[in-house]
């Protein structure tokens, strides 16, 4: 048996893992499973990406790229800003990597020193704190709630800001909440982390699944704030792991050195698919797949709210409805894995995302037809009845 670093031992395991693999189980038994645990779209690119990769692979180009992208993606994502969300980024602060989760790796790296801190909002993305973890830095989690919409109250930044605080990270639209900032926020975000002498990094991930608010860009704000992106939702890539960020112009060759370290190159294959992702022909039917999430979305808040279930963020983004289930249980957890076992229904707790309250909520992901939200809403109206 070999001794483990001992930084592993601080990643805890998703729990969200212990329903999948039941779920798994379950299916395996000929069960019919609902899955509204996965933060992954029900949809696949569109054939003319798929093709793209098909023929980088036929005509045989499938060594490395230039590690920071190919040229022709990274002209492709800039004019996608500049078309869509009025921006201009200039090609050369754009850096390709396997997916968001390899922008977050570069950006821990590239801008947080061991023994630093960084604050984000419980609840968050997990994964944040763990590559933190990494550099031998430490995520300094804010309690948020409800009464705040889940986000940072800004007032309050001074409180948590200290000497080994090296940035804020943020996400919008926001997993797990779905809970959108405005530019308001972002730019005050921006004014009070520069005054402070630190970096804001917004996770624009779900950028595009937005169904009320502001679907917009943090690089409108300013050229020094990092922004994280991927192929993965808008654009129902996660297989093809690629995912890009852009960063201020004084980062470049420091980002360009760790991308070459860490990665040599995003998956060259990919990347070809990606550039054919960013045709206009292909946007026009992430926009349909948009306006299906959407009603979808107003499905289940209709469902949920017939049910007694409050959604306690404002559902605005991403494909994703945070619910409060105090009410009926004390244990999320506990809730989740009966619901799977009785009703084969499955949902992530609250706890996967932070800390504060997490034993309180829990997270659907609509990312299944309006039949199969029905019949899932069903199944957890006869389990609230049945443990009443
Ligand atoms: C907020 C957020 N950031 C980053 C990621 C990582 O995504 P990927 O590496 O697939 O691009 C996810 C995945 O669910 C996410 O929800």
């Amino acid at each position: 048996m070999g001794n483990l670093a001992k930084r592993v031992q601080a990643i805890a395991p998703f729990h969200v893992m212990a329903i999948l693999n039941k779920a798994k189980m379950l299916q395996a038994s000929g069960k019919d499973v609902i899955h509204l645990e996965v933060g992954e779209p029900d949809f696949v690119a569109d054939e003319s990406v798929a093709k793209s990769g098909i023929d980088a692979i036929q005509q045989r180009k499938t060594g490395y790229t230039s590690a920071t992208g190919l040229p022709e993606l990274k002209r492709a994502i800039a004019l996608h800003y500049q078309k869509k969300y009025k921006t201009d980024v200039s090609p050369e602060r754009i850096i390709v990597t396997p997916g968001a989760s390899g922008a977050l790796i570069l950006l821990s790296s590239l801008m947080v020193d061991s023994g630093d801190n960084v604050l984000m909002p419980d609840p968050c993305y997990p994964c944040n704190r763990h590559f933190l973890v990494q550099v031998g830095a430490e995520a300094k989690l804010i309690n948020t709630d409800a009464s705040n919409q889940f986000a940072i109250e800004l007032e309050s930044l001074a409180d948590y800001w200290d000497e080994q605080t090296s940035g804020l990270w943020l996400a919008s639209p926001a997993n797990p909440t779905g809970a959108v900032l405005s530019q308001a926020y972002i730019e005050k975000a921006y004014e009070k982390v520069v005054r402070f002498g630190g970096h804001l990094m917004v996770d624009e991930i779900y950028q595009g699944l937005v169904y009320e608010g502001e679907d917009m860009t943090a690089l409108s704000i300013s050229e020094d704030i990092f922004v994280i992106n991927s192929f993965s939702k808008y654009f129902a890539m996660t297989g093809w792991r690629l995912g890009w960020i852009v960063v201020p112009e004084w980062a470049i060759d420091g980002a360009t050195k760790l991308a070459q370290n860490l990665f040599i190159s995003a998956p060259t294959v990919s990347q070809y698919a990606a550039v054919q992702a960013l045709e206009s022909s292909v946007l026009d039917e992430c926009e349909r797949r948009r306006q299906r999430l959407n009603e979808r979305r107003l499905y289940l808040l209709e469902g949920l709210a017939r049910l007694g279930l409050p959604v306690v963020a404002p559902a605005q983004g991403a494909f994703y409805v945070f619910v409060d289930v105090s009410g009926i249980t004390d244990n999320a957890m506990s809730w989740c894995l009966g619901l799977l076992e009785k009703y084969y229904v499955a949902l992530t707790p609250g706890d996967d995302f932070g800390f504060y309250n997490s034993h309180k909520y829990v997270r659907f992901a609509y990312t299944c037809d309006e039949a199969r939200l029905e019949e899932a809403l069903l199944r957890i109206e006869a389990y609230i009845t049945q443990e009443s």
